[in-house]
């Protein structure tokens, strides 16, 4: 593991973006799981709708849109509860085998690194947060770009920055799609399949599927 750069995507993977609805489900009520799925599809939905039609707003900006959408889909909210959820997506609850991975893999000598759709200011105050700040040799946001993932051009940038092969990054996302666009661009991809979904993009394939970030490291260790 000595020198590998591992590269990790933030939001769903380091992450869990079902913890800001479930903080506020009271006040959403019974519609909040609905809620939270709807937000986190539409926010996706509007990266690519925005890279391909090349305007570009930042992440921030589009989760606010996703969340009205999903709200007004869901029987709407008040102020508070959305000014709240807003608040909770700044400061998102970390996985617990986040942390345990990250050190782990930086004590073994590897480099780590968050390549994310979020912005700069997003990235910093959450991993804050989550206690993971100290973690990360980088933290590279597309927001530079004014492109999302997974436009090659994304993770050519993460490339650079760390400057090697792209055969010798080992990508991790539980984004299958995310997984796809770094398999393509030559990453050794690993996907976090917590849910356990059917796999899909059957033509960029991941290197490993875990279950956890435990898997993935134990699945490292033993590679
Ligand atoms: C990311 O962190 C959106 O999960 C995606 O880039």
């Amino acid at each position: 593991m000595s020198g590998t750069v591992y590269l990790f995507d933030a939001y769903g993977t380091l992450l869990d973006v079902h913890s800001a609805v479930a903080r506020h489900k009271g006040a959403i009520g019974p519609q909040a799981e609905r809620l939270s799925e709807l937000w986190r599809s539409k926010q996706l939905e509007y990266t690519w709708v925005r890279s391909l039609m090349g305007a570009y707003q930042d992440f921030e900006c589009l989760t606010q849109q996703a969340l009205d959408y999903a709200a007004s889909r869901c029987g709407g909210i008040n102020a508070q509860t959305r000014a709240d959820l807003l608040n909770a997506y700044q400061t998102l609850s970390a996985y617990r085998d986040a942390a345990p991975c990250l050190s782990a893999l930086r004590q073994a000598g590897g480099r780590t690194g968050i390549l994310s759709n979020g912005t700069r200011h997003m990235l910093q105050k959450a991993i804050e947060a989550a206690g993971l700040s100290k973690l990360f040799d980088a933290v590279i946001s597309v927001d530079e770009l004014r492109l999302y993932k997974t436009s090659p051009l994304v993770y050519e940038q993460a490339r650079s920055l760390f400057d090697v092969p792209a055969g010798q990054v080992i990508f991790v996302s539980s984004n299958r799609w995310d997984v796809a666009g770094a398999s393509r661009f030559g990453f050794q991809a690993h996907w976090i399949n917590r849910a356990g979904l059917a796999d899909e993009y059957a033509d960029c394939p991941p290197k490993g599927v875990h279950k956890t970030l435990d898997g993935l490291l134990n699945g490292l260790r033993s590679a």
